[in-house]
């Protein structure tokens, strides 16, 4: 028996942390600007974590207004997927924490760990799961804590300055009509610059994992090849969203609105102007929240429907770039 759901995005949501840290708060710690960090980046505040609100804690939050908002039973989930790069713990998975925090027992919880790509993967994943009809309800979780593992003193602060901490959630589900469905996604990776942008300790391929000389050189810290990362976003990202349109057949007007990963507002800037997209036709929320990697674009999603730029039926393109490197497009019916 030949089995052919498709799936579509059902209800979305998000979680911050309460503490907003502005410009002017980080040049207090490093030497930077407000006027250096707006221009090279577009970012203004971002929100960081304090004692007690984790990466589980958030993606719990953002799982319950997304299954709110679905208008989806939380028993009715089958499988969570929780894409990160910073783990509340070394293992288990944090997923397992979420479904603890929402009452649910006995379901699959599958951590992911492809970076500011991770929601497309899981998005790939979830539309995967639901055509072969194994999964009916899946909860999709975006959720990053970076701020206690950054270097907040001025040899940190080309890294540092990017970052923000929060959640965003989608309820993934059956498709009932060709109105509202996931239409594509495109996952790509490369590991030739695994290194250019990563956080190479604590590891279990060194030996012993952390060392007092390893921090003392501030290699636990993420480090990056700046210059490098936005040669490649801007290169990966046109190519993703071409990727998307030819196979779906659709052109550039087609598409109601673009919501790209979070990583620099000059990045996805000049990917607009690559490919022609008018720049209502993109949303960016990098100026209050900044980079938040796997969260990055369900938040942005859920602003963008919050101030009714997107609503149901629209035409969505997310595309999406980051460390592996990783990159990828999806093309969402809402
Ligand atoms: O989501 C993951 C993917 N990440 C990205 O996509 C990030 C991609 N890269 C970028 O967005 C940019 O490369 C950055 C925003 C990180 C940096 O901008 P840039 O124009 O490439 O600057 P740069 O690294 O070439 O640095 C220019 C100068 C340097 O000083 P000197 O050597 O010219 O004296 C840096 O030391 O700016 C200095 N600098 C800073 N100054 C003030 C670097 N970071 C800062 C800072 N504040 N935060």
């Amino acid at each position: 028996m030949t089995v052919t759901h498709r799936s579509r995005i059902l209800g979305v949501g998000m979680a911050l942390p309460k503490n907003v840290v502005t410009n002017h708060d980080l040049a207090k710690k490093m030497e930077t600007s407000h006027e250096w960090i707006v221009e090279r980046t577009g970012i203004e505040t971002r929100y960081w974590v304090e004692p007690g609100e984790t990466g589980a804690s958030m993606g719990a939050e953002a799982a319950k207004e997304a299954l709110a908002n679905a208008s989806v039973d939380v028993k009715d989930v089958d499988l969570i997927i929780y894409a990160t790069l910073s783990p509340d713990f070394n293992f288990p998975g944090t997923g397992v924490f979420v479904q603890r925090a929402l009452g649910l027992r006995d379901i699959p919880c599958l951590d992911i760990r492809q970076q500011c790509t991770g929601f497309i993967y899981g998005l790939s994943i979830a539309d995967a799961y639901i055509r072969t009809g194994m999964f009916k309800n899946i909860l999709l979780i975006g959720s990053e804590v970076h701020s206690t593992g950054l270097d907040v003193s001025t040899s940190g602060r080309d890294v540092t300055v990017l970052f923000g901490d929060g959640a965003g959630a989608v309820v993934i589900g059956r498709a009932t009509d060709d109105k509202h469905m996931i239409l594509s996604t495109h996952i790509h990776a490369d590991g030739a610059d695994a290194e250019i942008l990563w956080t190479e300790y604590p590891a279990s391929a060194r030996h012993p994992r952390i060392s007092a000389e390893a921090m003392a050189e501030r290699k636990h810290y993420p480090t990056m090849e700046g210059k490098r990362v936005f040669k490649h976003a801007v290169t990966k990202m046109p190519a993703s969203i071409m990727e998307g349109m030819v196979t779906n057949n659709l052109k550039l007007t087609d598409i109601d609105m673009m919501i790209p990963h979070q990583a620099n507002l000059r990045i996805n800037q000049m990917v607009g102007q690559m490919i022609g997209l008018p720049p209502e036709k993109m949303h960016n929320t990098i100026m209050k929240w900044g980079n938040t990697t796997a969260a990055s674009i369900p938040m942005c999603f859920y602003d963008a429907i919050k101030v009714g730029k997107v609503k149901q039926g629209d035409l969505i393109c997310f595309v999406a770039f980051g460390a592996g490197l990783t990159w990828g497009s999806a093309f969402v019916r809402f």
